[in-house]
């Protein structure tokens, strides 16, 4: 059951955008041209190392990541719901990740970890490491028109973690954050996807989801399986 609480107040995001950014299909060609090279930061390669030291420890189970897990209640959740997977939620907050204090002792096919997702997505995929399921819920949406490059689809990771396979959902209440990922998850896979309206059932998964539901926000998501 849900432990988190709700808070029905957030404000609708608030856009002058009115649909899929211009600039989109531009940027997404210039990114799948140009692969992005900057060095990673000796942090997140430690924290990377960490948590393929707790992946190897507990099994070496099929890989689920849950991108921006905030204060992890999701990366828990989805290790519940599956328990034959191994669940890394990863944030780069610290602040956040230690806010959940619950622990289910014997659930240990998760962990999160502090870490920029920007070099944790370009770490697993040098390895090699591919992923069966692949979450972005609720990241933040940047949504002024000169945001875009901010946003995931919009920034020069975007086609490495797409390059991890699986598949990916990414969940929104800014619906346009969520057709831009689905027409850049289509664009650079030749695979059709959508946004949809969807409601949550039969709880929230995440405490942003469970803040917006109660907001009586309409919430998003696209999912596709990756094909690799
Ligand atoms: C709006 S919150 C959503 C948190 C959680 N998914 C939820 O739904 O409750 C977005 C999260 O993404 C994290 N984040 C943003 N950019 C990140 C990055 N480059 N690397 C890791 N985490 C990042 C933030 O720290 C924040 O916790």
């Amino acid at each position: 059951m849900p432990e988190s609480q709700s808070h029905g107040n957030s404000r609708a995001v608030f856009s002058t955008q009115t649909g899929i950014h211009e600039q989109l299909d531009k940027l997404l060609h210039r990114h799948r041209s140009h692969p992005f090279q900057k060095p990673y930061t000796t942090y997140n390669q430690a924290a990377y190392t960490a948590a393929l030291q707790a992946w190897k420890a507990a099994g070496k189970a099929p890989l689920i990541i849950d991108a921006g897990c905030g204060v992890g209640l999701s990366t828990r959740r989805l290790a519940e719901l599956h328990p034959h997977h191994f669940v890394i939620g990863v944030d780069q907050s610290a602040d956040r990740l230690s806010r959940l204090h619950q622990s289910v002792p014997e659930l240990k096919n998760f962990i999160t970890v502090r870490a920029d997702l920007v070099d944790f997505w370009r770490l697993l995929h040098k390895d090699g490491i591919t992923l069966d399921y692949h979450y972005l819920l609720y990241p933040n949406p940047w949504p002024k028109k000169d945001q875009l490059r901010r946003r995931w689809h919009g920034h020069a990771v975007f086609p490495t973690l797409l390059a991890l396979g699986g598949i990916i959902e990414c969940r929104s209440n800014w619906k346009i954050y969520v057709d831009e990922f689905a027409h850049a998850l289509t664009s650079l896979t030749d695979q059709f996807t959508q946004s949809e309206k969807f409601s949550i059932h039969p709880y929230a998964l995440t405490p942003f989801e469970e803040k917006y539901h109660a907001s009586g926000h309409d919430l998003w998501r696209c999912q596709l399986k990756i094909p690799t």
